[in-house]
């Protein structure tokens, strides 16, 4: 393919937005930068194209996709019903980082993209590159994560470039990914709306439009399935083993002097603050403890860091209160460590 690596451009160019619209509107795949993190986009129409994102990231089939709109009035195209509630969520939240299940009109997507389920994930990005991509193609977008499946989502181009070079036809290059973690999944067709995946839309922000929300028990390793398909695989995961510390930074030392007595290599995700206190053999930083934001932002990036310190044989990584974006933040912590803890408890 054609690969189109835009390396200096924090705003893609008109030209890259065209360019990048025509593949789509020829079945091909393009990357682009959405708020959240990277997107693989294809035309949600056409089977061809849904397969080749699949192939593209080594996905499971039975995974589906997020079709991306850039107006609401594109729905109608392709969703049966959208309820009262979905339509005050999509009043406070859209564009954003908020994916909605909505009722999926028969025939009307690649049946690739839902996977054979009767909803269909649908949201609308507010990243202005990829707003206009989705403009200038017209089409609804299905795009998961730019990623290999089961390695942390891209929030760089670089980290698209990382796994995906040579097997999609471009990448647009609109710099870092804002909120660095992906969209909230809600489903919202039954009593009571349900976060089938933390992210980008915090459970209180969706509590202050709808009340009570609740989160998928499935989430915290219980023996029930997700619901949402993908929050079943082994996701986010870096090459090494990954535990969560949860105590004071004596225990956190404690636990590396551990390992390396064990004859470990030991690497260190923590914020900047706990790894000025830590001694590992390598020390990644995520953020600031005065700023969750900030921990999101950075958490894929840090994580990838340690696929180019292949001397790291075990991973601690440090934990946050699951209170706004920490929910999210922990749960993709907690599905990279497998739900490993160390807990100062534990002792
Ligand atoms: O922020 C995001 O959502 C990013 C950007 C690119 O928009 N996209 C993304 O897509 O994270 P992906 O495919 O990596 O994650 C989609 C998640 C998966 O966990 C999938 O199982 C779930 O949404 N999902 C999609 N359709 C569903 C459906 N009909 N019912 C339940 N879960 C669904
Ligand atoms: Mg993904």
């Amino acid at each position: 393919g054609c690969m189109k690596m835009k390396t200096s451009f924090k705003e893609a160019t008109t030209t890259d937005i065209d360019a990048a619209a025509a593949l789509l509107q020829e079945g091909e795949l393009v990357a682009f930068p959405t708020e959240t993190v990277y997107g693989l986009g294809g035309d949600a129409t056409v089977s061809d194209s849904v397969k080749k994102i699949y192939e593209a990231k080594g996905r499971p089939s039975d995974n589906p996709l997020i079709v991306h709109v850039a107006e609401r009035t594109q729905l109608d195209a392709f969703v049966t019903d959208v309820s009262d509630e979905a339509q005050r969520l999509m009043d406070a939240f859209w564009p954003g980082p908020l994916t909605i299940l909505l009722p999926v009109k028969e025939g009307a997507l690649a049946p690739e993209v839902t996977a054979g389920l009767s909803t269909v994930a649908v949201r609308i990005p507010s990243h202005p590159v990829a707003l206009a991509i989705l403009k200038a193609a017209d089409l609804p977008i299905a795009a998961p994560s730019a990623n290999t499946s089961g390695k942390p989502s891209p929030t760089k181009a670089s980290h698209v470039k990382e796994d995906l070079a040579g097997r999609i036809a471009c990448i647009i290059d609109g710099g870092t990914t804002g909120v660095g973690v992906e969209s909230t999944v809600l489903d919202c067709s039954g009593s009571q709306p349900v976060i089938l995946r933390p992210g980008g839309v915090t459970k209180e922000a969706l509590e202050n439009v709808v009340g009570p929300v609740l989160t998928d028990v499935a989430l915290k390793q219980t023996t029930a399935a997700p619901k949402a398909p993908g929050m079943k695989y082994t996701h986010y995961a870096p090459v090494a083993p990954a535990y969560l510390v949860d105590g004071t930074t004596d225990y956190f030392q404690a636990c590396i002097r551990l390992f390396q007595l064990e004859g470990e290599v030991v690497g260190v995700l923590a914020t900047t603050e706990t790894l000025a206190d830590l001694d590992a053999d390598v020390k990644v930083s995520c953020g600031t403890q005065s700023d969750l934001a900030s921990i999101a932002a950075e958490l894929y990036d840090g994580l990838r860091t340690f696929n180019h310190h292949e001397e790291v044989t075990v991973i601690l990584a440090e934990t946050y209160a699951e209170a706004g974006i920490g929910q999210a933040i922990m749960n993709r912590l907690e599905k990279a460590a497998g739900h490993r803890y160390l807990r100062a408890t534990d002792r």
